[in-house]
């Protein structure tokens, strides 16, 4: 069968290599960072499909990712997979875009936390990057090799799996790709509700996410846009101002721990595309989590010819 490398390790490109060695390809993953590196090592890794399109093939991808993460939560502790309740609040009643992709969405009425008096509340698997990330390596069966790839020419292998999120744009020179810069805060838990997710979106330029991990929250966030490719340090001002919309919202918190930062790769439409022997698979916004498995099963078709 055709050796394949998969050139990136984050969320898009392991699931992939996990996907491939499952459907029975040998499998290599070649990539600049380690996973723990990469933007998803930093996103707050909720399923919940943000900042990516097309809609109807985000609905087929996230439905195929919400049931493989929710089966991991039953039968798999060591993937970090949980399921929280999640609420979004909205301006108005409308159906979200992405309501095809969940079952049991339900439209509650009365005031939210951050001061809407709408909001959709649904089952959400939320997963913990580092566990998650570790869980699939641990699935390779050959190690990460990491190097940096300049030309999908030079990489060996009868097929190619480009998973390089935000640097397909140096690799490719995809025009239609941007970053979108997010930053979020992690703190002590305090009296926040590890079994519940709140959201509020309305305005991007003040959104406010609380996302509870076993044993920390991410409290957030932003969607920047950004130029170039080099992770910025974290910005002490949108730190400050994500601990002011959790704590005008009620959400008592404890001690702050940390900042993350990443770069979203969005695109009109997530890339999954066969050019010859290349695989293009990145693009996948703010939604790399929510969609990895369901996108990595049209890798798998393309890969099949
Ligand atoms: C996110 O999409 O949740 C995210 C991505 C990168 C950094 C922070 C948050």
């Amino acid at each position: 069968m055709s050796e394949i490398v998969v050139i990136g390790a984050g969320v898009v490109g392991l699931t992939s290599a996990v996907a491939l060695q499952e459907a029975g390809y040998p499998v290599r993953v070649v990539a600049a960072e380690r996973p723990e590196q990469t933007t998803s090592a930093a996103a707050g890794a909720l399923w919940y499909p943000f900042e990516v399109g097309p809609p109807d093939a985000v609905n087929r991808w996230a439905r195929a990712t919400r049931e493989w993460l929710l089966q991991l939560s039953r039968n798999t502790p060591e993937a970090g997979v949980d399921v929280l309740t999640a609420r979004e609040c909205v301006a108005d009643a409308r159906r979200p875009w992405w309501a095809d992709s969940v079952d049991g969405l339900r439209l509650i009425e009365g005031p939210q936390p951050s001061g809407g008096r709408l909001a959709w509340e649904f089952e959400a698997p939320r997963v913990e990057p580092a566990l998650h990330l570790r869980w699939l390596e641990s699935r390779l069966s050959r190690p990460i090799e990491i190097a940096r790839v300049d030309r999908t020419d030079d990489v060996p292998g009868d097929l190619v799996v480009n998973c390089t999120g935000i640097g397909a744009r140096r690799l490719t020179g995809d025009t239609t790709l941007h970053a979108l810069l997010g930053q979020t805060v992690l703190v002590e838990p305090g009296e926040v509700d590890l079994g519940k997710m709140y959201g509020d979106e309305r305005d991007l330029s003040a959104m406010l996410y609380v996302i509870p991990r076993r044993t920390e929250v991410v409290l957030g966030g932003c969607a920047l846009p950004f130029d170039g490719d080099v992770l910025p340090p974290p910005d002490p001002a949108l730190r400050a101002a994500f601990l002011e919309r959790a704590r005008a919202a009620g959400f008592r918190h404890g001690r702050v721990l940390r900042d993350a930062v990443g770069l979203r790769p969005v695109r009109p439409e997530v890339r999954v595309e066969r050019e010859e022997r290349v695989i293009h698979h990145y693009g996948h916004g703010g939604a790399g989590y929510t969609l990895a498995w369901g996108s990595a099963g049209d890798v798998v078709a393309l890969a099949r010819g």
